[in-house]
């Protein structure tokens, strides 16, 4: 087989076999197809994108190329969840602890990733003590315990993605439907989950950046999902403004405590009741919309589900105590109000949740390098989102600074708010559920 006639086979706009996806994958990942060739077969796909066969196809291939998490020796329904990623977006601090405490298995291995506000691992860091190296032993002990475990990746899962994604990211072919969909998919298969929950972001925060194609995407993972034997659901959810409040690790990390208590925002507690009952539904062990959203109500007013947060804490060896005092958990030094000074009572009409993950992440919050370190304290606390009114003298938003960057960041919160002299129209959290 030679590279050269895949790549005009696929260009001339016909389907590849599975003999020779494998046969790319294979040689990309042992180096001896080159980049050049690879990039030029992507662009190919990029204009005559992949049918349904070829990305499951695809995704299998993808999936071998690297090492697959067994978690046979874990009793029970495991279900994974995945979220595209958003600002604010700490779900996981909160879904997790709720599917356990309904009697799923949560096992969640995540990598770190670059981000605007650091990952879900960053966010349980800010907890004193709390450890993500964890070996697989301990792991799948701690999941047989108390049902939940989350700690970072340590297996080589999928390394031909990981040298495909940096090449896609340099050649511009990101935006193929079905490559992001081979890509999310082989990490999750290869996590060993029954089924999966996707969290599908939509909006100027999120890498789709419209509902239509982030819908075809969610059906192209589902379908991939259930080919592969899992059962798979994904949930679209609005990123047009940043999740919750709190964006910044340990604000995140409390917004999450207080959101297992009741007291979170109207918004991400919507989200996470949505994935959760989603989470029950799929495992098979609730046969009802209505019975899986009792169940998560129940677990959050009776404690059960804030009692397995701290139960992870206290196996991954952090100071559970943090649930009931924040100020275990380093503050930043300077807490500076941004206060609405006009006269004229107005609305936030849009609040671009890209320009305030780049702010949170020039306070300090995030990483632009793998070696940057993480300042967790910093952040951001919006008072205000899209919808609400403003009055001179409302506090807009909270910065929590060390002094990094902090005129830089109050710039670009500001320029994120829009306002508008009528009150726009606010749009649902969840806008759409594939099964
Ligand atoms: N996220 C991934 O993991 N892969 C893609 O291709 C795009 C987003």
């Amino acid at each position: 087989m030679r590279v050269v006639d895949l790549i005009i086979k696929k260009r001339n706009g016909f389907a590849l076999t599975k003999e020779e996806i494998d046969f790319i994958i294979s040689g990309y990942v042992d180096g001896s197809i080159p980049d050049y060739q690879i990039s030029a077969l992507m662009m190919a796909i990029y204009f005559n994108p992949l049918n349904d066969e070829e990305k499951s196809i695809l995704t299998t291939a993808m999936l071998k190329s690297g090492e697959e998490i067994d978690l046979s020796l874990i009793d029970g329904v495991k279900v994974d969840k995945h979220s595209t990623g958003g600002v604010g977006d700490k779900t996981s601090l909160v879904v997790g602890p709720i599917a356990s405490a309904a009697g799923i298995k949560i096992a969640k291995m995540s990598g770190r990733g670059l981000g605007h506000t650091g990952g879900t691992l960053d966010k349980l860091e800010s907890i004193p003590g709390f450890k993500i190296e964890v070996d697989k032993k301990d792991f799948l002990r701690q999941v047989n315990n108390i049902g939940l475990a989350i700690i970072g990746q340590t297996a080589n899962i999928t390394p031909a993605d990981k040298k495909l994604y940096a090449l896609r990211d340099v050649t511009g072919t990101i935006e193929s439907r079905g490559l992001i969909a081979a890509s999310i998919m082989s990490k999750k298969l290869a996590s060993g989950a029954d089924n999966i929950v996707l969290d599908v972001k939509v909006g100027s925060g999120a890498f789709m950046k419209n509902f239509e194609d982030a819908k075809l995407l969610a059906i192209d993972m589902v379908k991939i999902g259930s080919s592969a034997n899992r059962k798979t659901v994904a949930v679209l959810t609005n990123m047009e403004q940043p999740l919750g409040n709190a964006i910044g690790n340990r604000l995140e990390v409390i917004e999450a405590i207080e959101t297992l208590k009741g007291n979170g925002p109207k918004d991400f507690t919507e989200l996470c009741i949505k994935l959760a009952s989603e989470i029950l539904l799929v495992s098979g062990l609730y046969k009802t919309e209505e019975e899986s959203h009792n169940k998560v109500i129940e677990v959050i007013n009776n404690g059960s589900a804030l009692n397995k947060l701290k139960d992870m804490i206290k196996w991954q060896h952090g100071d559970a105590s943090v649930v009931d005092d924040y100020s275990l958990m380093n503050e930043a030094e300077e807490q500076i109000e941004l206060k609405y000074q006009e006269n004229e009572t107005c609305y936030v009409e849009q609040l671009d949740a890209l320009k305030v993950g780049e702010a949170v992440m020039i306070l300090g919050a995030g990483r632009a390098t793998k070696e940057d370190v993480i300042d967790y304290s910093v952040g951001i606390v919006l008072n205000k989102k899209v919808g609400d009114c403003l009055k001179n003298g409302d506090v807009i938003a909270i910065l929590h600074t060390n002094g990094k960057n902090t005129e830089k960041a109050i710039e670009l919160l500001l320029e994120a708010y829009t306002l508008s002299s009528s009150q726009p129209e606010i749009k649902n959290i969840i806008l759409d559920i594939v099964r």
